[in-house]
Protein backbone atom coordinates (compact mmCIF):
# COMPACT_ATOMS: atom_id res chain seq x y z
CA UNK A 1 0.00 0.00 0.00
CA UNK A 2 1.28 3.78 -0.55
CA UNK A 3 0.09 7.27 -0.43
CA UNK A 4 0.27 9.41 -3.53
CA UNK A 5 -1.95 12.31 -4.08
CA UNK A 6 -4.73 12.01 -6.69
CA UNK A 7 -4.86 12.91 -10.44
CA UNK A 8 -7.94 13.34 -12.57
CA UNK A 9 -7.83 9.38 -13.56
CA UNK A 10 -9.03 8.76 -9.60
CA UNK A 11 -12.24 10.53 -9.81
CA UNK A 12 -14.41 7.50 -10.58
CA UNK A 13 -12.72 5.54 -8.14
CA UNK A 14 -13.37 7.97 -5.70
CA UNK A 15 -16.78 8.41 -6.08
CA UNK A 16 -16.87 4.89 -5.57
CA UNK A 17 -15.60 5.30 -2.24
CA UNK A 18 -16.98 8.62 -1.22
CA UNK A 19 -20.56 7.86 -2.59
CA UNK A 20 -21.83 5.03 -0.48
CA UNK A 21 -20.84 7.75 2.18
CA UNK A 22 -23.17 10.14 0.65
CA UNK A 23 -20.23 12.62 -0.68
CA UNK A 24 -19.32 13.84 -4.07
CA UNK A 25 -16.18 13.04 -5.04
CA UNK A 26 -13.29 15.84 -5.14
CA UNK A 27 -11.69 17.48 -7.90
CA UNK A 28 -8.27 16.51 -7.37
CA UNK A 29 -7.42 20.06 -8.37
CA UNK A 30 -9.34 21.74 -5.35
CA UNK A 31 -6.87 20.92 -2.44
CA UNK A 32 -4.84 18.48 -2.08
CA UNK A 33 -5.98 15.19 -2.51
CA UNK A 34 -4.45 12.13 -1.26
CA UNK A 35 -4.99 8.37 -2.09
CA UNK A 36 -4.32 5.06 -0.37
CA UNK A 37 -3.06 2.73 -3.16
CA UNK A 38 -3.27 -1.62 -3.03
CA UNK A 39 -4.11 -1.79 -6.43
CA UNK A 40 -6.95 0.20 -6.28
CA UNK A 41 -7.85 2.94 -4.79
CA UNK A 42 -8.36 1.56 -0.98
CA UNK A 43 -8.61 5.14 1.05
CA UNK A 44 -8.58 8.84 0.43
CA UNK A 45 -8.50 11.89 2.25
CA UNK A 46 -8.51 15.86 0.96
CA UNK A 47 -6.84 18.85 2.49
CA UNK A 48 -7.73 21.99 1.68
CA UNK A 49 -6.26 25.39 2.96
CA UNK A 50 -9.59 27.24 3.26
CA UNK A 51 -7.42 30.14 5.36
CA UNK A 52 -3.49 31.27 5.69
CA UNK A 53 -3.33 28.89 8.11
CA UNK A 54 -6.37 26.88 8.35
CA UNK A 55 -6.62 23.98 6.77
CA UNK A 56 -9.73 22.01 6.47
CA UNK A 57 -9.48 17.64 6.34
CA UNK A 58 -12.80 16.13 4.66
CA UNK A 59 -13.39 13.45 2.21
CA UNK A 60 -11.89 10.91 4.64
CA UNK A 61 -12.78 7.51 3.54
CA UNK A 62 -11.73 3.99 3.55
CA UNK A 63 -12.79 1.23 1.80
CA UNK A 64 -15.30 -0.84 4.07
CA UNK A 65 -13.72 -4.63 2.95
CA UNK A 66 -9.67 -2.96 3.95
CA UNK A 67 -10.87 -0.80 7.44
CA UNK A 68 -9.10 -1.57 10.57
CA UNK A 69 -5.86 -2.56 8.53
CA UNK A 70 -4.00 0.93 9.74
CA UNK A 71 -4.68 2.50 5.61
CA UNK A 72 -6.50 5.26 7.75
CA UNK A 73 -4.12 5.76 9.96
CA UNK A 74 -1.76 6.18 7.59
CA UNK A 75 -3.57 8.62 5.13
CA UNK A 76 -4.00 11.23 8.49
CA UNK A 77 -0.29 10.66 8.98
CA UNK A 78 0.93 11.62 5.27
CA UNK A 79 -1.65 14.61 5.70
CA UNK A 80 -0.74 15.77 8.61
CA UNK A 81 2.80 15.73 7.76
CA UNK A 82 2.63 17.30 4.33
CA UNK A 83 0.84 20.61 5.57
CA UNK A 84 1.16 22.54 8.21
CA UNK A 85 -1.42 24.62 10.14
CA UNK A 86 -4.16 24.62 12.64
CA UNK A 87 -6.27 21.37 11.23
CA UNK A 88 -10.21 21.60 10.56
CA UNK A 89 -12.94 18.34 10.50
CA UNK A 90 -16.15 17.73 10.64
CA UNK A 91 -17.45 14.36 11.58
CA UNK A 92 -19.82 12.12 13.09
CA UNK A 93 -19.81 11.07 16.98
CA UNK A 94 -19.03 7.15 15.37
CA UNK A 95 -15.22 8.90 14.32
CA UNK A 96 -13.95 10.83 16.68
CA UNK A 97 -12.22 8.23 18.23
CA UNK A 98 -10.19 7.67 15.07
CA UNK A 99 -9.10 11.47 15.23
CA UNK A 100 -8.72 11.76 18.73
CA UNK A 101 -5.71 9.20 18.05
CA UNK A 102 -3.99 12.25 16.02
CA UNK A 103 -4.96 14.69 19.13
CA UNK A 104 -8.16 16.40 17.40
CA UNK A 105 -10.25 17.83 19.94
CA UNK A 106 -13.57 19.36 19.53
CA UNK A 107 -14.23 23.18 18.64
CA UNK A 108 -17.41 24.32 19.17
CA UNK A 109 -19.14 25.74 16.01
CA UNK A 110 -18.59 29.50 16.58
CA UNK A 111 -15.27 29.21 17.85
CA UNK A 112 -13.94 28.36 14.16
CA UNK A 113 -12.44 31.05 11.90
CA UNK A 114 -14.97 32.01 9.16
CA UNK A 115 -13.67 30.34 5.64
CA UNK A 116 -13.80 26.86 8.11
CA UNK A 117 -17.79 27.08 8.40
CA UNK A 118 -17.93 28.59 4.87
CA UNK A 119 -16.46 25.44 3.76
CA UNK A 120 -18.70 23.24 5.36
CA UNK A 121 -21.97 25.46 4.87
CA UNK A 122 -21.09 25.58 1.18
CA UNK A 123 -20.39 21.67 1.16
CA UNK A 124 -23.91 21.13 2.43
CA UNK A 125 -22.66 19.50 5.45
CA UNK A 126 -22.84 21.54 8.34
CA UNK A 127 -25.74 22.06 9.49
CA UNK A 128 -26.14 18.13 9.39
CA UNK A 129 -29.39 17.09 7.33
CA UNK A 130 -32.11 16.07 9.51
CA UNK A 131 -31.70 12.63 10.43
CA UNK A 132 -28.23 12.22 10.10
CA UNK A 133 -25.87 11.01 13.11
CA UNK A 134 -24.55 13.76 15.47
CA UNK A 135 -21.79 15.35 14.29
CA UNK A 136 -18.75 16.95 16.08
CA UNK A 137 -16.28 19.63 14.64
CA UNK A 138 -12.89 18.90 15.75
CA UNK A 139 -9.46 20.42 15.29
CA UNK A 140 -6.06 19.54 15.99
CA UNK A 141 -2.65 21.73 16.02
C1 LIG B 1 -12.89 6.29 10.07
C2 LIG B 1 -12.05 5.53 9.02
C3 LIG B 1 -11.51 6.53 8.00
C4 LIG B 1 -10.86 4.86 9.75
O1 LIG B 1 -10.03 4.23 8.79
P1 LIG B 1 -9.32 2.81 9.11
O2 LIG B 1 -8.39 2.51 8.01
O3 LIG B 1 -10.37 1.81 9.43
O4 LIG B 1 -8.52 3.19 10.45
P2 LIG B 1 -7.14 2.54 10.93
O5 LIG B 1 -7.20 1.07 10.76
O6 LIG B 1 -6.00 3.27 10.31
O7 LIG B 1 -7.17 2.90 12.48
C5 LIG B 1 -6.19 3.74 13.11
C6 LIG B 1 -6.47 3.74 14.60
O8 LIG B 1 -7.76 4.35 14.83
C7 LIG B 1 -8.62 3.44 15.51
N1 LIG B 1 -9.97 3.61 14.96
C8 LIG B 1 -10.38 3.38 13.69
N2 LIG B 1 -11.68 3.71 13.55
C9 LIG B 1 -12.08 4.13 14.77
C10 LIG B 1 -13.33 4.61 15.28
N3 LIG B 1 -14.40 4.72 14.50
N4 LIG B 1 -13.38 4.99 16.59
C11 LIG B 1 -12.30 4.87 17.39
N5 LIG B 1 -11.08 4.45 16.95
C12 LIG B 1 -10.99 4.08 15.67
C13 LIG B 1 -8.07 2.05 15.21
O9 LIG B 1 -8.44 1.14 16.21
C14 LIG B 1 -6.57 2.32 15.19
O10 LIG B 1 -6.11 2.39 16.50
P3 LIG B 1 -4.62 1.86 16.90
O11 LIG B 1 -3.67 2.75 16.16
O12 LIG B 1 -4.58 2.05 18.37
O13 LIG B 1 -4.57 0.45 16.44
C15 LIG B 1 -12.85 4.41 8.33
O14 LIG B 1 -13.42 3.57 9.31
C16 LIG B 1 -13.96 4.92 7.42
O15 LIG B 1 -13.77 5.14 6.24
N6 LIG B 1 -15.19 5.07 7.97
C17 LIG B 1 -16.35 5.50 7.20
C18 LIG B 1 -16.20 6.91 6.72
C19 LIG B 1 -15.96 7.89 7.82
O16 LIG B 1 -16.43 7.72 8.94
N7 LIG B 1 -15.20 8.92 7.47
C20 LIG B 1 -14.95 9.96 8.38
C21 LIG B 1 -16.02 10.98 8.16
S1 LIG B 1 -16.09 12.09 9.52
Amino acid sequence: MFITKATRHDVADLEGLLGPLGQQAPNPRDGAVYVARAGKLVGCLRLKEVAPGAVVIDKMAVDPQRRGEGIGGQLMQAAMNAKGGTLYLYCHADAAGFYEKFDFKPVAPDALPEPVMEHFVAAGEYPAPEGHPEHHFLTAR
